[in-house]
């Protein structure tokens, strides 16, 4: 999409798609007014009311939560978790993560070839949630199973095809949803610090927090797939993966350097609430607008040489995690988990080749659905 946003943002950096129906915003400095200014343009699904439209075709539940809400509301139902997720709370997790990440490294023993994406990317990320949410050890492989059916996606194009894995999504989330019920009642009053006994003792009533868990799920997991895969990608394109592993290039450095040159979110939504001018552009109450995250992150306004990776980059402020108050609620924890688990892998296998004409490209967000290994 890199060309495309290249054009755009300089010759229609806001711009109505007629077919799609929404406003496209591609330079930073609007695509973060649009995000800062939640008064403007709402993060509801609708421009009517507080119910999310058509939350069910999107996978996402049919429930009230922090992602598609707006002030005040969007603080009741983020502030009570806030704290736990603040860089000091996250640095107390960090030795739980770097013990599930030496299981799924331990599970790559003697395998001289493996995908990166199926063995590690994907895992890594449902264990750590798990983790944190406390789901008994007995229950991690149905975890695993629902956590993998709601962001599964069909395997060809047929209507069957895609009925069928429409059909297993709205399936695990109801039998989900139904578990992480009857876990926050059990927990209700309990003193154990995982997140489901903060979300059972918080104020919010029993649907909201039972959105709550499934957002973190939601919203977690693929991306952070995506990060630990566009990582690795970007390491061996860029022939860094040997400077990674030996210190001489900065591992969190690169990690923030592959959030903006290729960010697992590529773009955001929002509605207009209000008459809005925008770079000289109307903007009507009720028109729709896709802020495009990977378009702002290469705007060379506020980058130097944008369309390079320089992990070097100093300061480098991507708005991969998004901003204002929405900004994402994982973005510690996920640095922290792509550190660990890259440090980790990149220790264990000293030699590593990936078969980047087998990467398979994924649609919608950016990452790949498959990245060949050789370690042998
Ligand atoms: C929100 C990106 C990992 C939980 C967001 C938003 C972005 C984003 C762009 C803003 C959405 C919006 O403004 O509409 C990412 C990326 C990740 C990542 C790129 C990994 C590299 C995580 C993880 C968790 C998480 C690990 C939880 C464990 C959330 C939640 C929100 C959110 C709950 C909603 C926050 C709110 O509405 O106030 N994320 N995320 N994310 N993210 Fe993440």
């Amino acid at each position: 999409p890199f060309g495309w946003y290249a054009e755009m943002r300089e010759e229609r950096p806001v711009h109505y798609d007629e077919q799609r129906e929404t406003w496209d915003v591609f330079r930073y400095d609007d695509v973060n007014r649009v995000l800062k200014d939640h008064v403007s343009f709402t993060a509801k699904r609708s421009a009517e009311d507080g119910e999310p439209s058509s939350g069910a075709d999107e996978g996402m539940p049919m429930l009230q939560t922090m992602i598609t809400t707006d002030p005040p509301e969007h603080t009741r139902l983020r502030g009570f978790v806030d704290e736990r997720f603040q860089p000091g709370s996250i640095r107390e997790y960090r030795p739980q993560v770097e013990r599930v990440t030496e299981a799924v490294l331990d599970d790559l023993e003697g395998r001289g070839q493996f995908d990166f994406v199926d063995e590690v990317a994907i895992s890594l990320p449902v264990t750590v949630i798990a983790e944190l949410l406390g789901i008994p050890a007995e229950r991690r492989d149905q975890f695993k199973a629902w956590s993998d059916a709601l962001v599964a996606r069909p395997e060809d194009d047929s209507q069957e095809e895609r009925q069928r894995v429409q059909d297993a999504r709205q399936q695990a989330q109801r039998e989900m949803g139904r578990y992480f019920g009857s876990l926050l009642q059990e927990r209700e009053g309990g003193t154990a610090d995982d997140l489901i006994t903060l979300a059972a003792n918080s104020a919010l009533n029993r649907g909201e927090q039972i959105g709550f868990c499934m957002l973190l799920l939601l919203a977690g997991n693929i991306t952070t797939t995506n990060l630990l895969t566009n990582a690795i990608w970007t390491f061996e394109e860029e022939g860094l993966t040997d400077a990674v592993r030996q210190g001489a290039v900065d591992l969190e450095a690169a990690i923030e350097e592959t959030l903006r040159y290729r960010s697992p979110i590529q773009s955001l939504k929002r509605i207009a609430l209000e008459d809005v001018e925008l770079r000289g552009r109307q903007i009507q109450a009720g028109d729709v607008l896709t802020v495009w995250l990977g378009a702002a992150n290469r705007d060379p306004a506020r980058f130097d040489a944008p369309e390079e990776f320089r992990p070097e980059r100093q300061p480098n402020r991507h708005i991969a995690f998004g901003t204002g108050v929405h900004f994402c609620l994982g973005a510690h924890l996920a640095r922290m988990e792509a550190a660990v688990a890259l440090n980790g892998f990149l220790e264990r296998f000293d030699r590593l080749d990936a078969d980047l004409w087998n990467c398979q490209p994924l649609n919608g967000l950016y990452g790949l659905e498959s990245l060949p290994c050789d370690v042998s």
